[in-house]
């Protein structure tokens, strides 16, 4: 079913159109890539599903609705700013108190929200005194108050250090498991998002080049896996994999084999090399990247408008 649909949508800030007529659709439970350079428009389109901003022409649906219009919706979607302000005298969890009060929830809601992103320990320390990935958290609490079905996050990982960057894709991995929340999430940093996301929005000044499921985007864009395998007999271990359906080619290279297959399949691929231990020695891989397919889809779309 479908969760967000912009339909010819424009939106123009005075005499800047930060959007262009775009339109894409975002399916329920999925976790989206929200990928596009500096002023593409992502910010400004997630604004849009917030109900922050109305089109200026054409129709964002959120759940069949206009967000602007209903507050229903609204109440349905939790939301990470990309430049959140917080008031740095206050302790973690008085903040999300007091947040909780205007939504009308209870500090149940609170406790359970603080124990989601990993913020027991620390309820009572001012916020101006955690680390920046830490902050994020209370970002991220507070966007997951009143249990919404849809988180929003605009760059959630920007300006953090290496490390907080990975606790914060590790957090969210989590929460979308154990809460079947739907994501839409926003980045410059394109791999991190590879191993959450399983559908993508590119945009790009303020039209959508692509959208879809990773899974039916690498083949359009025929981006593979590659797997290197050391085998004791090339020829026998060939014959074998090329019969799967998912395998596009099997090339010799030297004394090993050049096998690429389906992305999507590489778990798969990975199970039946380990049932034939036997003949194979062992495998290197290079999984499809989000950021081969961000490039392809970039560079088709400006060959297209030549
Ligand atoms: N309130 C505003 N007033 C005027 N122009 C705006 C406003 N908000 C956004 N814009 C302009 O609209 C365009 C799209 O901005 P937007 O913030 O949506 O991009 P973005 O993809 O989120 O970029 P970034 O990666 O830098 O966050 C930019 O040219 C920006 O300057
Ligand atoms: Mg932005």
């Amino acid at each position: 079913m479908t969760m967000v649909e912009f339909r010819e949508v424009s939106k123009k800030f005075g005499k800047v159109e930060a959007l262009k007529n775009i339109s894409f659709t975002i399916p329920e439970k999925t976790v989206t890539a929200f990928l596009g350079p500096n002023g593409a428009g992502k910010t400004t389109s997630m604004k849009l599903v917030m109900g922050f901003l109305k089109p200026t022409k054409g129709v964002v649906f959120v759940w069949g609705e206009e967000p602007w219009r209903s507050e229903g919706v609204r109440s349905r979607i939790g939301y990470l700013p990309e430049r959140p302000v917080y008031p740095m005298d206050i302790a973690v969890e008085n903040f999300l108190n007091h947040l909780a009060k205007l939504k009308k929830l209870s500090k149940i809601d609170v406790n359970r929200v603080i124990r989601l992103v990993g913020l027991e320990n620390l309820v009572d320390r001012k916020i101006g005194t955690l680390s920046r990935g830490y902050i994020q958290r209370v970002g991220i609490a507070q966007s997951l108050l009143g249990d919404p079905e849809l988180l929003i996050l605009d760059e959630p990982t920007a300006n953090l250090d290496p490390s907080a960057r990975r606790e914060i894709i590790e957090l969210l991995k989590t929460l979308h498991k154990e809460l079947k929340v739907s994501m839409i999430i926003s980045s410059h940093i394109i791999p991190e998002l590879q191993e959450i996301a399983n559908y993508a929005v590119i945009i790009n000044s303020g039209i959508a080049l692509e959208y879809g499921y990773l899974n039916d985007l690498w083949r359009k864009y025929e981006i593979e896996a590659i797997f290197i395998i050391k085998t004791v007999d090339v020829e026998a271990a060939a014959r074998i994999l090329i019969d799967k359906s998912y395998v596009h080619y099997v090339k010799k290279v030297s004394n090993s084999l050049e096998v690429s297959i389906d992305p999507e399949h590489y778990k798969s691929f990975e199970n039946l090399l380990t049932e034939l231990s036997g003949l194979i020695k062992n495998y290197t891989f290079k999984t499809a990247s989000l950021g081969d397919l961000y490039e392809k889809v970039v560079k088709s779309g400006s060959q297209e408008s030549v």
